[in-house]
């Protein structure tokens, strides 16, 4: 198969969608592999790193999309990236199809085959393909927040670990899931008093027997929330209901009984967010204050450090662009449900029920788009 990957072009996106690496088990598994001229350089791969790799760089996306048999990207294809997708031609990408019916439109217009990362499945009920960077955005979070709470970026002057003599930070994370566990244990590490609040006891549980005293639990009931937001210095924001907006957690008038200069670091802003004052921001413009506290709320933290999410999407999504380029997504799928639950587009037909509802559109199986 031929394998094309193009630069990502959507503003401030720095990841790739192939590693040198990846190229280099493609090229050894029999395939052809096509990087567009400095589709790398953001994530610190040179298109000599690519080469050594067997790949072969071209100039130009154009000359990506006509050539290759999958298209292997980061983000969802923008509109100039979706007009040049051909029938029979497979796309595995992040789409994020269902608050995006221009998107999705154009996909069913080009017949092509789309897999998106995000719903991607595994045996224990995970998405595989997102889990990375949920990690990846949870262990960043205390990171920018011990910056956010530093006197010159607004906030309170206070050190996560504190030093002798003088306590740590407090912080709580509410949401104990892939970011808020990833949130917690750096917080925790970098010598902070963390409490993480979940609704879920099994999942407090297996906190506990997994992390001991690292750090505390506790029920996220309003009355918690409450006292743990008002005590903290930091407070991380890390809930989901799958398929759902953020729950709005902490209100605007909650901010009134936080400490002056405290930071919000709303992860789940990608969702909404789960403080009613959080808003998206960027990379280039992250903090903004509501009421003296410092709120961080940049919707694609991912970004900020994309050498190590390229490097852990890339081994996330591997395994799969492997079996799809081995076997053509047909096999591929029907020997994996979970692959087959990442199809989302297949010839002119949604075939993932969550979007085609969201977007009052019919759907067909994926099992139905296989038989085809
Ligand atoms: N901003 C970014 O760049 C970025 C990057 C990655 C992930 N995210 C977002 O971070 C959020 C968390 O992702 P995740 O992978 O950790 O999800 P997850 O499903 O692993 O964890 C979510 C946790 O929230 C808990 N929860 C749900 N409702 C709650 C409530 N009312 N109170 C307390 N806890 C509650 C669940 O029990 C679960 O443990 C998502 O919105 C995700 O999209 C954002």
């Amino acid at each position: 198969m031929q394998i094309g990957c193009p630069t990502e072009i959507k503003p401030q996106e720095f990841r790739v969608g192939i590693t040198p690496n990846a190229a280099q088990e493609a090229v050894a598994h029999g395939h052809s592999v096509l990087i567009q001229k400095g589709a790398g350089v953001g994530a610190g791969f040179t298109d000599a790193d690519y080469t050594a790799a067997g790949a072969r760089i071209v100039d130009t996306a154009a000359e990506v999309f006509a050539s290759a048999d999958m298209i292997v990207k980061v983000k969802e294809p923008q509109a100039v990236e979706r007009a040049m997708l051909r029938p029979e031609q497979l796309l595995f990408t992040y789409l994020h199809l269902a608050p995006d019916p221009d998107q999705t439109h154009d996909l069913l217009k080009s017949g092509a085959t789309c897999i998106a990362y995000e719903t991607v499945t595994d045996p224990r009920g995970g998405l595989p393909l997102l889990a990375p960077m949920s990690e990846v955005a949870g262990r960043l979070a205390p990171q920018v927040g011990a910056y956010s709470l530093q006197k010159a970026n607004g906030g309170r002057g206070v050190l996560m670990g504190g030093v002798p003599g003088v306590g740590p930070a407090k912080v709580a994370v509410i949401g104990g899931g892939v970011v808020g566990t990833f949130a917690a244990r750096v917080a925790a590490g970098m010598g902070a008093d963390v409490t993480v609040l979940d609704r879920s006891l099994p999942r407090m549980r297996y906190l506990d027997d997994t992390f001991g005293t690292m750090f505390k639990t506790r029920y996220a009931s309003a009355g918690n929330t409450a006292e743990l937001v008002a005590e903290a210095d930091m407070v991380i924001g890390a809930v989901l209901i799958p398929g759902a907006a953020a729950p709005k957690l902490v209100s605007r008038a909650q901010l009134s009984t936080m400490k002056p200069g405290a930071v919000i670091v709303d992860v789940a802003i990608d969702q909404g967010g789960c403080f009613e004052t959080s808003r998206a921001t960027t990379h280039q413009d992250p903090i903004y204050e509501v009421d003296g506290i410092v709120h961080y709320c940049v919707a694609n933290m991912p970004g900020a450090v994309a050498r190590t999410s390229t490097l852990a999407l890339g081994n996330a999504t591997l395994p799969f662009m492997l079996a799809l380029a081995d076997k053509g997504w047909r096999k591929a799928c029907s020997d994996d449900p979970h692959l087959a639950q990442g199809l989302n587009v297949h010839a002119g037909q949604l075939t993932n029920a969550p979007v085609a509802e969201a977007l009052n559109l019919t759907a067909i199986t994926p099992e139905a788009a296989i038989a085809s």
